[in-house]
């Protein structure tokens, strides 16, 4: 246990805008972008086999997420908040030799580095994305905080495989629903071991294989089909982690050592409004924003019509996440 308790819990149940850009990425293009929401797969209850992590599709997450920052800021971000900010419970940041440094690896709309700054004055935040436009979204967040609080907070764009970070200079990695989408999920957590100090602490949380079938995707999807347009893939294609003790282990391989993982759930209430919002906003944009007009309202009339004949029960989402923490040796 580190002098100043900076730690997590084992039982789990720009100041100064520095945004820095990393060298030698490129802006994949619109076509490349089309699959890869943040969103967990598993329509209709099927499995697939994860897409291979180097997949091209897989690569294109900054041109995706550039794309649908707004999108996802209003209709997703929300969704999976109250889990994102659960892993707050997992820290333990009180100090008492000095501040804290921590590093949000896909920090999104910045809310989850923004609470840790709020409810801990001797931590300071470095929050990383690979998409200019989330950081753009996570500077207003950044933005809102009294100084006290700004300061302590500061924004870089960079990929989870290359932070902008010396060796061994933080204290505490975080990282919230990104490992899915990242193109090598082991590099980027051989990335966090890299900038964590001897004795630093790893906090994640994820999406978990499985869960029960969404009656609003399968109506969506029916929609589709009937407009004689293709369903999405079932499966999606993410890499998201099997199970607690998979997750465990891909912590293991990564170098970290005494991985703890926890199952937990995410629950979300959607309206037949809120959840063609999050598909045409978000979901599926890309497949939205293609549409002419016309055919766009009749594809949103049905969809509507399809979504309106499901019971409130049937239009909450439960999905199964992971929490994890580990040790840097
Ligand atoms: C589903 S959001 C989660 C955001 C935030 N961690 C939260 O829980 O609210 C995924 C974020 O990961 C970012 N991202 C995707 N691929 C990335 C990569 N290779 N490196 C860093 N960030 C990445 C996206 O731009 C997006 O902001």
């Amino acid at each position: 246990m580190t002098p100043w308790a900076a730690r997590l819990s084992g039982d789990i149940g720009r100041v100064g805008r520095s945004y820095t850009p990393h060298p030698g990425h490129s802006r994949a293009s619109d076509a490349l972008a089309s699959a890869a929401s943040g969103r967990r797969p598993g329509r209709r209850g099927q499995r697939t086999r994860n897409r291979a992590w180097h997949h091209e599709r897989m690569t294109d997450q900054e041109a995706r997420y550039d794309r649908i920052a707004e999108g996802y800021a209003t209709w997703w971000a929300p969704v999976h908040r109250p889990s994102t900010l659960g892993l707050l419970e997992l820290l333990e940041l009180e100090s008492d030799h000095g501040p804290v440094r921590m590093v949000d690896v896909g920090c999104g709309t910045g809310a989850f580095a923004a609470a840790v700054v709020r409810r801990w004055p001797d931590v300071e935040v470095d929050g990383t994305d690979v998409s200019a436009g989330m950081v753009a979204v996570a500077e207003r967040e950044r933005a809102a905080l009294p100084e006290s609080d700004r300061s302590r907070f500061r924004l870089h764009q960079a990929p989870a495989d290359r932070l902008p970070f010396r060796d061994a200079s933080h204290d505490i990695a975080t990282s919230s629903f990104v490992l899915q989408l990242v193109p090598n999920r082991f590099r980027a957590l051989r990335e966090m071991h890299r900038v964590l100090r001897p004795g630093g602490r790893i906090a994640i949380t994820g999406w978990v294989e499985g869960g029960p079938a969404f009656a609003a995707d399968e109506a969506y999807d029916a929609a589709l089909e009937a407009a004689g347009l293709e369903a999405r893939p079932s499966g999606g294609g993410h890499s998201d982690f099997r199970s607690p003790a998979h997750t465990e282990a891909v912590l293991r391989r990564a170098g970290f050592s005494a991985p703890r993982a926890t199952p937990a759930e995410l629950a979300h209430q959607f309206t037949p409004e809120s959840y063609l919002a999050f598909i045409a906003s978000f979901d599926d944009e890309d497949l939205f924003t293609s549409l002419e007009p016309a055919q766009r309202a009749v594809l949103e009339a049905d969809v509507l019509r399809r979504l309106r004949k499901l019971s409130p029960a049937a239009m909450r989402m439960v999905l199964p996440v992971v929490y994890a923490t580990a040790t840097r040796r």
